[in-house]
């Protein structure tokens, strides 16, 4: 097989270590945010780490009531701008530690004020080494330049701290026993018939809403570099404000609708899109929505919406793997891009 393949197999133990390894610094840094009394929150991150950040956005804006950003790193590096950071935190987020950007982000603001964490998957990176504190992910390396294990490390780890600071028992839990549930129910032989079915697209979209949304953006960014699908994701709410125009006649759409508080919403557009006689790929753990999916991926149920991201992520990891297999593409090696990418 490939090793983006076995580096999918790998999450449960990778959030199994990552947790153990983290516990002390979970802790520390919610004294230390505690003490300094946060008021806001930037994420600074590129590529799949970026979209680690959105889930990072609406797990920490609804946990811990915090007003979070998403950093624009040009400010930093190019218009070497700098922020007033007293009372604000930095996360930076990056797997190899060697995002050239986010470094520069992180330093400029510990220099103004901020306190700052950086989340790595590798302790002995630059990026490691420069925040206040470091979350490890803890994922072993990761080979194949689709990242995939530590894409839900880096989900992980700030579900994780965000839960502590917010004292929330049941999402520890929950987060806790997930490295037991991460592929329950799934199939990879009937992923990969389901998956056959699409062998020949070259274009969709990706929508989901809310926390979601940040499962639209990696799923959409999988296609792209492992199958060279032009997948373009949006939040429902934005697609009705004029992509939805672009959409005909068995226009594949990958739909994420997980039950709870974005599922009515989300349904919405499912049946708008049903109308417009689009080729909808429903992945949920809802029937309603299941059944009006010309292909259904289901997953298992959440009573957390921080959760179900993880399941939906398997699901958008295992159908970019098997759709480049398919395509005759190595999702290991898309043409022309390195494991490491490094802007300014
Ligand atoms: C991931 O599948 C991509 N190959 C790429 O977007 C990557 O996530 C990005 O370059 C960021 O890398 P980093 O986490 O090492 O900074």
């Amino acid at each position: 097989m490939t090793q983006m393949w076995d580096e999918i197999l790998e999450q449960p133990a990778v959030l199994e270590k990552c947790q153990i390894v983290n516990e002390k610094v979970i802790k520390e840094i919610v004294a230390e945010a505690t003490r300094r009394n946060i008021q806001s929150i930037i994420v600074a991150a590129r590529g799949t780490s970026d979209h680690a950040g959105v889930f990072g956005k609406y797990v920490m804006e609804h946990e811990l009531g915090i007003p979070v950003s998403l950093a624009a790193p040009s400010i930093y590096t190019i218009y070497q701008k700098k922020l007033k950071l007293t009372g604000s935190m930095m996360i930076g987020i990056s797997q190899s530690g060697k995002a050239a950007d986010v470094l520069e982000a992180l330093k400029s603001a510990r220099e103004c004020g901020a306190l700052t964490i950086s989340i790595t998957n590798d302790p002995n990176s630059p990026l490691a080494i420069e925040g206040m504190f470091h979350l490890y992910c803890n994922a072993g390396l990761e080979k194949s330049v689709a990242a995939t294990k530590t894409f839900t490390a880096e989900m992980f780890l700030i579900a994780r701290l965000v839960a502590e600071w917010n004292k929330n028992i049941s999402l520890i839990n929950e987060l806790n026993q997930l490295s037991q549930t991460f592929f329950q129910g799934l199939d990879p032989g009937i992923i990969k018939t389901k998956v056959e079915r699409y062998r020949f697209i070259q274009e969709c979209f990706v929508l989901a809403r809310g926390i979601n949304y940040a499962i639209a953006l990696e799923s959409a960014l999988k296609l792209q570099e492992t199958s060279y699908v032009r997948a373009k994701a949006f939040a429902t709410s934005d697609f009705y404000h004029g992509p939805l125009a672009m959409v005909e006649k068995d226009m594949p759409v990958i739909i994420y609708a997980p039950n709870g508080p974005t599922f009515c919403d989300v349904m919405q557009i499912i049946k708008r899109l049903k109308e417009n006689l689009a080729e909808l790929i429903v992945v949920s753990n809802v029937d309603d929505a299941l059944k009006l999916g010309d292909c259904a991926f289901r997953i298992p149920q959440t009573s957390n919406d921080a959760i179900s991201p993880f399941y939906n992520v398997i699901i958008a990891q295992v159908f970019a793997c098997e759709l480049a297999l398919l395509k005759g593409f190595n999702p290991d090696c898309p043409r022309g891009l390195n494991k490491v990418t490094i802007t300014l």
